[in-house]
């Protein structure tokens, strides 16, 4: 059975000939890596280079997130124009979002809302959430009550990553669609052509036409227009999107529209995938949960699913590890920790020793298994402390006065 990047059936062969990339499915060529550098090529989006990194330590006065030094977003299309705007004083918005398929989010659904509440806390600025309840009652053959179950679940683990309430908006399309965003959802409607959509998204005449309603929907939270009590008035407030490269082909159409309906193109920051513990060329797989660590996994599970899975780039046995030392292109363990062992000098110290022979894989495990039990633990205690109270003042349609301080 074949499965996307979010541990989801795709619809299509997980060893294409060319790879795959779209919010659907993540498919690398003839089951190898993923080529990064093809795909900001194939996009046309930027490479995130250390000059930007720069100017983001400068203008926030603070040393950047571990995702953005490690380049794990690494792509990103006109930040460098927020980043202008911003030091002429002008801010901007945060949009991101999720389509609430499962009860339990992977490590990988956290990394953009990681680096959300960093761009918020760094810049200070107001941050709109989706979740697309509505995407995932078509795509994924959920009831409507059920997508909204989901939705409000999921916006727990959201509101645990520490988003600042007087800052953001959480909302759930089918809550939330209407007036000012539906009228610019028609606004866009008629600016993209069936042929259009059928070459950026792929859709197919077997595909029902909900699912071709649905673009603008992820599209026009990038307007300012769409929350009136957001924002009125400020109609020409940039908005930033972090989220992983898989979400791009929203936002091309996004911004192919934008100039013609007088509004400014969505900026974005993009990163690469957090991979299945199979490694590189895995799948996170729904119907194989030791394919990902999820949010709800107990320590225990961690420790086996690291133990058992994670695949290793060390040798075959000790005499040859100590002789010529691990393979860290591929080994998982070193890559979990390079996204989210925060200390830049272990991590060197982790790779040379075991790049070297001299650690085992088992010690490094044991390492990751530490730091991603106590991040999981982290995340569980912030949750069970979310109350309903909690998502409905998220949730609340209300202006935001003090969201640009
Ligand atoms: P969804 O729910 O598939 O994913 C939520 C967010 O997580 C990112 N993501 C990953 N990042 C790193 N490694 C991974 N393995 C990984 N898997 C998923 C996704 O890129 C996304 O940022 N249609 C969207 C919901 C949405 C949205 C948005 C996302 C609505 N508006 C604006 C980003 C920005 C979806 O189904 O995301």
């Amino acid at each position: 059975m074949e499965v996307d990047k979010n541990g989801e059936i795709a619809s299509e062969s997980s060893s294409p000939e060319e790879q795959v990339v779209n919010p659907w499915e993540v498919s690398a060529k003839d089951g190898g890596k993923i080529d990064y550098d093809k795909l900001i090529d194939q996009f046309g989006c930027q490479r995130l280079d250390e000059s930007l990194i720069d100017r983001v330590q400068r203008l926030t006065s603070r040393q950047p997130h571990v995702f953005l030094r490690r380049g794990v977003f690494f792509a990103h299309r006109d930040f460098n124009e927020v980043l202008d705007a911003y030091e002429r004083g002008d801010k901007f918005y945060l949009y991101t979002g999720r389509g609430p398929s499962s009860e339990a989010l992977h490590l990988g659904h956290l990394i953009p809302f990681m680096f959300t509440k960093y761009l918020q806390e760094a810049f200070k600025v107001p941050l709109v959430i989706q979740l697309t309840d509505d995407e995932k009652c078509m795509w994924k053959n959920l009831s409507v009550e059920e997508s909204q179950r989901l939705a409000r679940e999921n916006a727990k683990d959201i509101i645990a990553c520490g988003f600042d309430v007087t800052k953001t908006f959480i909302f759930s399309d089918f809550d939330y669609v209407g007036g000012a965003f539906y009228k610019n959802m028609v606004k866009v409607a008629k600016c993209v052509t069936l042929n259009k959509a059928m070459g950026i998204f792929g859709f197919s005449g077997e595909d029902h036409i909900g699912k071709l309603s649905f673009p603008p929907v992820q599209a026009v939270p990038s307007f300012p227009s769409s929350f009136p009590h957001l924002f009125p008035g400020k109609d020409k407030l940039r908005c930033l999107i972090p989220c992983a490269i898989d979400q791009d082909p929203y936002f091309r159409m996004t911004r192919d529209v934008a100039p013609r309906l007088g509004y400014s193109k969505p900026a974005l920051i993009e990163s690469t995938f957090f991979p299945a513990l199979q490694g590189e060329n895995g799948k996170m797989s729904a119907s194989d949960p030791n394919s990902a660590i999820y949010v709800t996994d107990t320590a225990k599970d961690i420790k086996n699913k690291i133990n058992r899975y994670a695949f290793s780039g060390g040798q075959d046995s000790i005499e040859k590890h100590r002789e010529i030392g691990a393979n860290l292109e591929v080994d998982i363990p070193v890559k979990y920790l390079s996204f989210f062992l925060e200390d830049d000098a272990e991590l060197e110290h982790i790779k040379k020793e075991y790049g070297e022979g001299r650690m085992l894989t088992g010690e490094v495990k044991k390492r990751l298994t530490e730091v991603l039990t106590e991040m999981v633990e982290r995340h569980r205690m912030a949750r069970a402390a979310v109350t309903d109270e909690m998502v409905d003042a998220f949730m609340a349609v209300r202006p935001l006065p003090n969201m640009f301080e």
